[in-house]
């Protein structure tokens, strides 16, 4: 005890774990305006958040503000990042581009702490992916030494937040080869629509400022001047009171998840409540420690609402393969319905005198026909089928998955084709027949959600 150990390390620690002006100007000037602002408050409390991954055993992972330029994405980024560090001349907030560059020093250096990561359309899709799928598993490469034996991988844990115009799903695909976001990739950054639906961008509440332009340009001229000092104040608690740290989050998240996850959920989106049942507990703790100047429950109802809003964008409670099997399909019908898919039966346009007009139709994918109970099914040839609509995904996966929701009608010997008649074939052919529920079944807002919005 008592001995002092001086850490060398091969370069200079390029770091921004720096403070500046205090707590209280930290709390007035920046914290106290996360009052009524969802996306400010989950940043802020995820700050507080990172440091509970080591004694709950949680697992890395980061949020994703994903929308239109000059919304306050960014923003919301050095606000959160002012709660750990700034100053220097790139103050806390690193880019996607840097990050590529030296992933693994600088996921290193932000172990147990909070990484912000600006504009993820600075990197291609391919490079986004790689790197979020790495920072959220916590490791790096492995490379060999110069003596040629293999040097163990950089590790991490810690949590992020990036902001980017796009997705990371989309990000991934638009290259257009087809590329596609890994489900554990969607569970891990979770994408939540920088659109607050108030109107203002990222806030709902501008506590006075004139515009949410001038409320902007405030946060992040305050954050400039006061950082670093909350979460120095934060860990002080922390190793206070270490070793009631778990179960006290634990008791918090599992009441978060009994209040906010939905019933019968995939198990991906129990994984991402617990994420933001986390970030509640850690936001909340922060307020009871006199740190984050906010009314009790505050960081619990900004989380619970953007899960909600995360949940209301991804498309339901069913796991995202599913999610993402069913929007292939449509997305196929939405574009091609029109166009690829030869009218048959009542569907058949006539002329003035009801003669059935010729169809020319280039590049045929199949065929559309009214049915009984009403609505438009379209059946699909097995080769459109594999090689367009399920592009990139595993075909028999997504017949599955819309088979269990009467989206694709089972053929009567189990089989996700049905033998059918078509014009201009001469015996029966084996197609997907897709029911017109596919293209009905959107859920509207919940009274939960309506209720949770009204706090907002
Ligand atoms: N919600 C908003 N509405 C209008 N202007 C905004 C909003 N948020 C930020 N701005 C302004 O847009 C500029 C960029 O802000 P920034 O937070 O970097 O946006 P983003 O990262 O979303 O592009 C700043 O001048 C800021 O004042
Ligand atoms: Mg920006």
């Amino acid at each position: 005890m008592g001995e002092r150990i001086i850490l060398q390390t091969s370069g200079s620690v390029d770091h921004a774990l720096r403070e500046a002006g205090t707590l209280e100007g930290w709390q007035r000037d920046i914290a106290r305006y996360a009052v009524g602002n969802s996306r400010l408050a989950l940043a802020l409390s995820t700050a507080f958040a990172a440091p509970l991954l080591y004694p709950t055993g949680s697992e890395s992972g980061g949020f994703h503000f994903r929308g239109a330029s000059s919304t306050g994405k960014s923003t919301a980024l050095v606000v959160a990042g002012s709660a750990w560090g700034g100053g220097g001349i790139r103050g806390y907030v690193r880019t996607w581009r840097a990050t590529s560059n030296g992933l693994e020093g600088v996921a290193g250096m932000h172990c147990d702490c909070l990484l912000c990561l600006d504009e993820m359309g600075q990197v291609d899709g391919r490079e986004a992916g790689q790197i979020a799928y790495m920072l959220a598993n916590g490791v790096g490469k492995s490379r060999a030494s110069r003596s040629g034996e293999a040097r163990p991988a950089a590790e991490w844990r810690l949590l992020f937040l990036s902001s980017g115009e796009l997705s990371l799903a989309d990000k991934i695909a638009e290259d257009g080869r087809g590329r596609r976001a890994a489900a554990g990739q969607q569970v891990r950054i979770v994408d939540i629509p920088a659109d607050a639906g108030a109107g203002m961008g990222m806030f709902e509440n501008l506590h006075g400022f004139a515009n949410a332009d001038a409320f902007a340009r405030h946060l992040k001229v305050a954050a400039s001047e006061h950082y670093g000092h909350p979460t120095r104040a934060f860990l002080r608690v922390l190793v206070d009171e270490f070793d009631a740290i778990a179960p006290a989050v634990k008791d918090h998240v599992d009441e978060f998840l009994r209040d906010n996850a939905p019933a019968g959920a995939d198990g991906q989106i129990s994984r991402v409540a617990a994420r933001f049942g986390l970030v509640a507990a850690a936001g909340e703790m922060a307020t009871a420690a006199g740190i984050l100047p906010w009314p009790e429950g505050e960081a619990t109802r900004a989380a619970a609402w953007c899960l909600g809003d995360w949940l209301a964008h991804r498309g339901g409670i069913e796991p995202a393969e599913d999610v993402e099997a069913i929007s292939a399909v449509r997305r196929f019908i939405e574009l091609h319905g029109a166009s690829r898919f030869e009218a048959m039966g009542e569907l058949v346009p006539t002329d003035s005198q009801g003669a059935p007009i010729e169809q020319r139709i280039p590049n045929r994918a199949g065929f559309r026909r009214r049915v009984d109970g009403g609505g438009t099914e379209y059946l699909m040839l097995p080769e459109v089928w594999r090689t367009e609509v399920c592009a990139g995904l595993d075909a028999a996966s997504v017949a599955k998955a819309l088979i269990r929701r009467d989206y694709l009608a089972a053929g009567g010997d189990g089989k996700p084709q049905v033998k059918t008649r078509l014009p201009g074939f001469t015996s029966p052919v084996r197609c997907y027949v897709i029911t017109p529920r596919i293209l009905g079944d959107e859920e509207d807002e919940g009274e939960v959600r309506a209720a949770q919005r009204a706090q907002f």
